[in-house]
C-alpha cells in the first residue's frame, strides 16, 4: 500500500482499515513510504504493517500521512526509467497486488507502472479538491470542508468588528468544490468558482445591496484556481513537475474591488496548507474505513486496475484510467 501526491485528514484512518481487512485474512501488508519512491529506489523503504500499528495508537484519528507521501514523479525521471525502477522494485520486494491511495493523475500513472510489472492495483481516490472524476467524494474533502468554514464563522466576528470585507481565499485546483461547499455551510456572502465566470461589478454590487440592507460586513469565498477577471491566471508559475501553482487571487480581487469600492474596508485571508490538516471528520473516516475494506476484498477478487468510489451513498467500483 502506498500514498501518493498530497496528504489530506483521513490518511491514516484509510491504512488502519485496510490493515485490519487484510489481517482477517491473514496478509502481509507493507506499507511503502513515501509514495513510490519505497518501491522505486534503493535500498527500498517500507515497514510491515500489523493491527499492532494502530489497534492501540492515535493515527486512525490524526491527519498526515503515517506512511510519507510525494507529490507525484518528483523525481524528474522519464516514465519509462520510473516503470523499469518500479518493475524491479515490486519483484524485489515480492508484492502481488498495490492499494494507491491517491488522485486521479496518481492513479494513472501508478496504473501505467503496473502494467508493465502484472502486479494487480486498486485505487483508492483521496483529495480535498474532490476533483476525483466517477466517486463523489474522496477522502479529505469533508475534513478541509470544515476547517474553510469554521474560518468563516471566525472570519464573520472580525469582519463584523471592523465594517470589511473579508476575502477568504481556499484551495481545491480547477475544482470549485471546496469553495463552494464551504460557502454554503458558511453562508459566506458571495462564492468564486473557476466552473463560473464573474464580474468584479457583479461582486461590487452584491456588496452594496449588503451596504443597503444595514449589515456592515461581508464574507466571500474565492478558490485558488479562479481567473482574473479577463479570463487569464493570475501567474504562469509551474512546480518541479510541472503543475500550475495557484495563489494570490485574492488579493487580485481585494485590489480591484478597493480600488471601485469604498464603502467596506476589504482584507484578504490566504487559509493554505491548513486545508489539508486538522482532525478528520467522522464522514471521512467513514469512507477511510468503507473504502479500505472494499479494496481489500477487490483484491480477494482478484480484480485489477479498479478504484473504489462513493456513489449515490454506498461505496461502489470503477475501473481506474488508464491514459498518461
Ligand atoms: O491537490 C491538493 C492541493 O492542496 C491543492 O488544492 C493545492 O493547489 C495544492 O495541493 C498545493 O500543493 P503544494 O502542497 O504542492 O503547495
Amino acid at each position: 500500500m502506498c500514498i501518493r501526491d498530497r496528504d489530506c485528514a483521513g490518511l491514516n484512518a484509510v491504512i488502519s482499515s485496510v490493515v485490519k481487512a487484510a489481517s482477517q485474512k491473514n496478509w502481509e501488508v507493507y506499507g511503502i513510504h513515501n509514495g513510490t519512491d519505497g518501491i522505486t529506489e534503493k535500498p527500498h523503504s517500507y515497514e510491515i504493517l500489523t493491527v499492532h500499528n494502530f489497534s492501540d495508537s492515535p493515527w486512525p484519528r490524526l491527519s498526515g500521512s503515517y506512511l510519507g507521501s510525494i507529490n507525484k514523479g518528483v523525481r524528474l525521471e522519464s516514465v519509462d526509467e520510473m516503470s523499469r525502477k518500479f518493475a524491479i522494485g515490486v519483484k524485489e520486494l515480492g508484492l502481488d497486488a498495490l492499494i494507491v491511495i491517491g488522485g486521479d493523475g496518481s492513479m494513472n500513472i501508478v496504473s501505467n507502472y503496473c502494467r508493465g510489472s502484472m502486479v494487480k492495483m486498486i485505487g483508492i481516490p483521496k483529495t480535498i479538491d474532490n476533483d476525483t472524476p466517477i466517486t463523489e467524494f474522496s477522502v479529505g474533502f469533508q475534513s478541509a470542508v470544515e476547517v474553510c468554514t469554521n474560518a468563516i464563522d471566525s472570519l464573520v466576528w472580525t469582519a463584523r468588528s471592523h465594517n470589511r470585507a473579508i476575502i477568504m481565499e481556499v484551495m481545491g485546483r480547477d475544482a470549485g468544490h471546496l469553495a463552494m461547499h464551504s460557502a454554503l455551510a458558511g453562508q459566506a456572502d458571495v462564492c468564486l468558482v473557476p466552473e463560473i465566470p464573474y464580474r468584479i461589478d457583479g461582486v461590487i454590487n452584491r456588496l452594496k445591496e449588503i451596504k443597503a440592507s444595514g449589515r456592515n460586513y461581508a464574507v466571500i469565498v474565492v478558490s485558488e484556481g479562479i481567473k482574473t477577471e479577463d479570463g487569464s491566471h493570475l501567474s504562469d508559475r509551474k512546480n518541479m513537475v510541472g503543475e500550475a501553482v495557484y495563489g494570490g487571487i485574492g488579493q487580485y480581487l481585494c485590489d480591484q474591488i478597493s480600488s471601485r469600492y469604498k464603502e467596506f474596508q476589504t482584507r484578504v485571508t490566504t487559509l493554505g496548507h491548513i486545508q489539508r490538516s486538522g482532525v478528520p471528520v467522522a464522514f471521512d473516516r467513514l469512507l477511510a474505513t468503507v473504502f479500505g475494506a472494499k479494496a481489500v476484498e477487490l483484491i480477494d477478487q482478484d480484480e485489477d486496475n479498479k478504484m473504489v468510489v462513493w456513489k449515490n451513498g454506498k461505496v461502489a467500483v470503477s475501473y481506474t484510467h488508464l491514459t498518461l
